[in-house]
């Protein structure tokens, strides 16, 4: 049975809400205490056996492949200053049986087109997409994606991550309808992209982890320009219903929407407290300010 293996990490949004923290570095290099946002989204997908890892990058996202490379003066002089643990870090970005692929999005055209960019390299198999300013905690339960994948080997189809959110945030995310309404994994009968609260199907908001098949791509090709202007991946899962099934996955653990200034001081608040080295002192500060 094949299993998914490819995932594809779209990197190349502008972050605008970040500036200018994001003007020449990018979103997904801001750390959550002690760790980049990207390493977070690659070690899900690691966990979920992923083992070709697909970033479609832009312009100032350099860092992004530096992170993920070896960085031999760096290590050089750890080494001569005998600092073990701290080279073990800077080797441990990624494991070595993974491969990194690194794909140039020339414009920010959207998530949509972001995706189409991995058609080559993915080419028919069945994909995962993970964004990293969606920070998941799975709370000590196996990684979200990890749970995802197991949807996936059940249903064999296309799978969306999402949760619930109040309905006038609705025109924050792409909005599902399913055939029930209520189960962990439902099949999906509509999606919109952004829809105003009182047009919302539901409030069941997909969040930035996907798993697709590859059929995907051919819907990816005819799309036009949707919500903001933008190729919207949103539009193409609504066609991609019409032909195959899709489920949406409600998972097992918190969200953190580091896109925004909100999420990620959430974020750095909740895996600081439970940071094995600051964690305790963390927890005693906040007290003392609060
Ligand atoms: P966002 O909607 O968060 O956009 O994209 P953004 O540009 O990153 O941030 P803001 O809204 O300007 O602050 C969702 C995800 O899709 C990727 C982003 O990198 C992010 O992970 N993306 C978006 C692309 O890779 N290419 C695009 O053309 C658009």
């Amino acid at each position: 049975m094949k299993r998914v293996t490819k995932a594809v990490f779209p990197v190349a949004g502008l972050g605008s809400r970040f500036l200018p923290a994001t003007k020449a570095s990018p979103k997904e290099m801001m750390p959550i205490v002690d760790k980049p946002l990207i390493q977070y989204a690659v070690e899900e997908a690691v966990a979920a056996g992923m083992t070709d890892l697909v970033f479609i990058t832009g312009r100032s996202k350099r860092a992004i492949e530096d992170h993920f490379d070896k960085a031999y003066e760096l290590e050089t002089e750890l080494e001569m200053r005998g600092k073990a643990d701290l080279l073990k870090i800077v080797r441990d970005t990624v494991p070595s049986h993974v491969n990194c692929i690194y794909i140039r999005q020339a414009e920010a055209l959207g998530l949509g087109h972001a995706v189409l960019c991995a058609a080559s390299v993915v080419g028919d198999e069945p994909f995962a997409v993970l964004l990293a300013d969606d920070l998941l905690d799975s709370l000590g339960g196996s990684p979200v994606m990890q749970q995802m994948a197991e949807v996936y080997n059940y249903h064999r189809c296309s799978v969306l991550g999402v949760m619930n959110v109040p309905r006038e945030q609705t025109r924050q995310y792409g909005i599902v309808s399913t055939e029930r309404d209520s189960g962990e994994v439902q099949r999906v009968s509509g999606i919109v992209e952004k829809p105003k609260p009182e047009d919302a199907p539901s409030t069941q908001a997909v969040i930035g982890r996907y798993i697709l098949t590859g059929r995907i791509f051919d819907h990816l090709r005819q799309l036009e320009p949707g919500a903001g202007g933008e190729l919207q991946l949103t539009d193409a899962i609504a066609s991609l219903l019409k032909e195959e099934a899709v489920l949406a996955y409600q998972f097992r653990g918190v969200r953190y929407d580091c896109g925004s200034k909100l999420g990620y001081l959430q974020a750095t608040v909740e895996l600081g407290l439970k940071h094995p080295e600051v964690g305790e002192e963390f927890a005693a500060f906040l007290a003392s300010r609060v």
